[in-house]
């Protein structure tokens, strides 16, 4: 019988998951069952300890995971004498693999797999992932690193080793509401390359080095440099509507930051992060960028439904013009996606070793068999 070919693996499930729940047509985003909306009222720890652990954690439970997480604060001396040693102008999310890659070596225990052990990593990795952002950006910018604030939280220390100063309340919340909307989402590219990685029975850091790598593509959490790049070229509000229909004009055009494998209404993380820059854009020198956003969203709209397709606005559309409104450099933006995805991985490592099968799928192959062996002398 022929087999059939599920291209992108569109389709198939590889394992039962209790982490995340996403219904795509209705437009609704579950962490281990609480609606993406009603977390937007806690902290990022506590979602990362949500998800890690099942449930939501008490006062005094919070406050033990918080110091469970002290001591992976400070970066090791050699992983900061390694960031500088980068060259000039190397993209950050490839700082972010070898950085991963360099923690893995001054690690005393990498590899092994044991819950404890993997939950240890985890920890060390939620943390030092904003560490190693941040700090990459003050190093290539000439700038003194800071020794991380762990009292400031993983949202506010963020924002503290990025920009030199305490942060205010209402900064910390939005990248709190940042971090929180991007930490999970199910079995997309970035978390299936970390658990497929897993299921050889790698370390959490080779795993976690190769979902970084997947989540650079601008098919994935590329998407939100690709949208600022394209707002950039566009230049101008009145710019959007010709540069959409010259696009979809074009066989294979794509407009980034619209369309999603599993939704086929407006994220609902979108919805969040609209609202979140609808805010920000109120007292923002950079607004320009959101009202470009908005009109390239109305001028989807309008064509997608005319051609009867359900390709909305996703989770990447919106991030962009929010970092662009905080002040983060393009470049930072997907760095910023692993930041907060660091804590899915996680969560997906802890399920997939607990219950492992070695993940192989089958490529139907279609070239000749028995092509007769010629010397190379004798190739013509
Ligand atoms: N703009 C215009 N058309 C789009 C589109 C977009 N952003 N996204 C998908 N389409 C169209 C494709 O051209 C294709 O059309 P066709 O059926 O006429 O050939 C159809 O929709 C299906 O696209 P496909 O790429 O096969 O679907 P997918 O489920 O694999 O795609 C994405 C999902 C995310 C890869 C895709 O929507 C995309 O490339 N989006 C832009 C990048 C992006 O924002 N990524 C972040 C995702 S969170």
């Amino acid at each position: 019988m022929e087999p059939t070919i599920h291209h992108g693996l569109a389709g198939v499930y590889v394992a039962p998951t209790d982490i995340c729940g996403i219904d795509g047509e209705g437009g609704r985003l579950f962490y281990r069952g609480y609606d993406i909306n009603d977390l937007t009222e806690a902290t990022y720890a506590e979602v990362v300890y949500l998800l890690w652990h099942g449930v939501l954690p008490t006062q005094a439970q919070l406050e033990a995971f918080r110091a469970d997480l002290l001591p992976h604060y400070p970066i090791p001396d050699k992983v900061m004498e390694l960031l500088h040693c980068l060259p000039e102008g190397t993209d950050p999310m490839h700082m972010l693999q070898a950085g991963v890659a360099m923690l893995a070596a001054f690690d005393d225990n990498p590899d092994e797999v044991d819950p404890d052990n993997v939950r240890r990593i985890g920890r060390s990795l939620v943390v030092q992932f904003p560490n190693l952002v941040a700090t990459y950006d003050r190093i290539r910018k000439g700038k003194e690193p800071l020794e991380p604030k762990s009292e400031l939280g993983l949202a506010g220390n963020f924002l503290y080793l990025l920009n030199g100063e305490v942060p205010n309340p209402a900064a910390v919340r939005v990248m709190n509401t940042v971090l929180l909307v991007h930490a999970e989402h199910g079995s997309n590219a970035s978390t299936f390359v970390a658990r497929a990685s897993a299921s050889t029975l790698t370390d959490v850091y080779s795993a976690i080095a190769a979902a970084v790598g997947s989540l650079k593509g601008p098919l994935h959490g590329g998407a939100n440099e690709a949208v600022m790049r394209t707002l950039e070229k566009i230049g101008s509000v009145e710019g959007v509507e010709p540069y959409v229909m010259d696009t979809l004009a074009k066989p294979k055009g794509r407009i980034m930051g619209f369309g999603h494998r599993v939704y086929k209404v407006l994220d609902p993380r979108g919805i969040i992060l609209r609202n979140v820059a609808t805010e920000l854009a109120k007292e923002s020198s950079e607004a320009k960028w959101f009202e470009m956003s908005l009109e390239m969203e109305r001028v989807m709209n309008r064509e997608m439904d005319k051609r009867g397709r359900q390709i909305r606005a996703n989770l990447d559309f919106f991030s962009a013009s929010v970092y662009r409104m905080l002040g983060i450099p393009v470049d930072l933006y997907t760095p910023i996606f692993a930041v907060a995805r660091v804590s899915g991985w996680m969560a997906h490592l802890f399920e997939q070793y607990a219950d492992n099968h070695l993940m192989r799928p089958l490529l139907k192959y279609q070239g000749e068999r028995g092509t007769p062996f010629v010397p190379i002398a004798e190739r013509g």
